[in-house]
């Protein structure tokens, strides 16, 4: 197949265009050569490339920065979506978008299925939501993946901020109080790979099984890096504590058991993916 992906050479882009590639004829387009607020650009880079499939991971994925920059957030994540979707319609390509857990508002008790419905707390939130509603309404022939907390080798995360700072400070706060399923992006990749050439339609939650805290993630990659230099200390706090711009979800979990049906596969633990990444 061909596959065209835009945001190419962000984090999740960086994982996946060379595992696609090994099956596919796979164009990897970023900006600023294809930039999706701009339809016109959008519509004809989709016309002439004439993919089977269009991955759409491009957006301002900088959950506190959208806060400022509502306008960018919204140009990018609901309207660019929108674009790539009436691009992919016009010309017959299916469309994989990807989206996230914070379209939800963390009051569940339990994980979140594809039916709950959807209440986001901040910026980001919204307009990757309205970026889903965009891609619904524009064609039938679309996936939506939502997947929560990635980590990947070729993008800034917070395995590698936990790394760092523990090599500079005796000390590190840790927010204890929203829970999630920290993802690797080699494991969505594999995930993303089953899927491209399945006929399922609609919504899809993907993300690395089980959950955990920040606080526990940061103690987990803590424990199986092993000893550094001097020993350090993790102090849980909360949400409030910490003072972010935007307010995240408490409980953002996803529920993969669509997934694993349709895939017949499940997403290994999250413990066990960052025992790889960290090895
Ligand atoms: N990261 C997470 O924890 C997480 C969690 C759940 C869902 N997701 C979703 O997963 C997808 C991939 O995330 P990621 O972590 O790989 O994000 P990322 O590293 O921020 O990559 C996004 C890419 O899109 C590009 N981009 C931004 N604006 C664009 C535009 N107008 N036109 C074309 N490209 C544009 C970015 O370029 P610049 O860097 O130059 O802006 C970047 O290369 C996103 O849809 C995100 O919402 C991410």
């Amino acid at each position: 197949m061909k596959v065209l992906i835009i945001g190419a050479r962000g984090m999740l882009g960086r994982d996946l265009q060379p595992l696609l590639s090994l099956g596919h004829e796979v164009v990897g387009m970023d900006l600023p050569e294809l930039d999706i607020t701009r339809p016109a650009q959008t519509h004809e880079t989709i016309a002439s490339l004439r993919p089977d499939v269009v991955i759409n991971l491009a957006a301002v994925t900088d959950v506190d920065g959208c806060e400022a920059q509502k306008e960018r957030a919204f140009a990018v994540n609901a309207r660019g979506a929108l674009h790539v979707a009436q691009g992919c319609a016009a010309s017959g390509a299916r469309l994989i978008h990807l989206s996230t857990d914070y379209v939800f508002d963390g009051t569940s008790p339990v994980p979140y299925t594809e039916e709950t419905l959807p209440r986001p707390l901040n910026v980001y939130g919204e307009s990757k939501l309205l970026g889903e509603k965009g891609v619904q309404e524009t064609g039938e022939n679309h996936l939506i993946l939502r997947t929560a907390w990635l980590y990947g080798r070729q993008g800034k995360n917070f395995v590698d901020t936990i790394l760092r700072l523990s090599s500079q400070q005796e000390e590190i706060r840790v927010v204890n109080d929203q829970r999630g399923s920290p993802t690797h992006t080699r494991d969505l990749s594999r995930a993303m790979e089953l899927l491209i050439g399945r006929e399922q339609r609609g919504i899809l939650h993907v993300a690395n099984s089980g959950s955990c805290t920040w606080f526990d993630f940061a103690g987990k990659i803590l424990a199986l890096k092993g000893p550094g230099d001097h020993p350090v200390r993790l102090l849980p706090i909360s949400s409030a504590e910490l003072g972010r711009a935007a307010r995240r979800p408490a409980n953002s979990v996803l529920d993969c058991s669509k997934f694993e049906r349709i895939a017949r596969w499940k997403m290994r633990s999250w413990e066990e993916s960052l025992r790889e990444y960290l090895a």
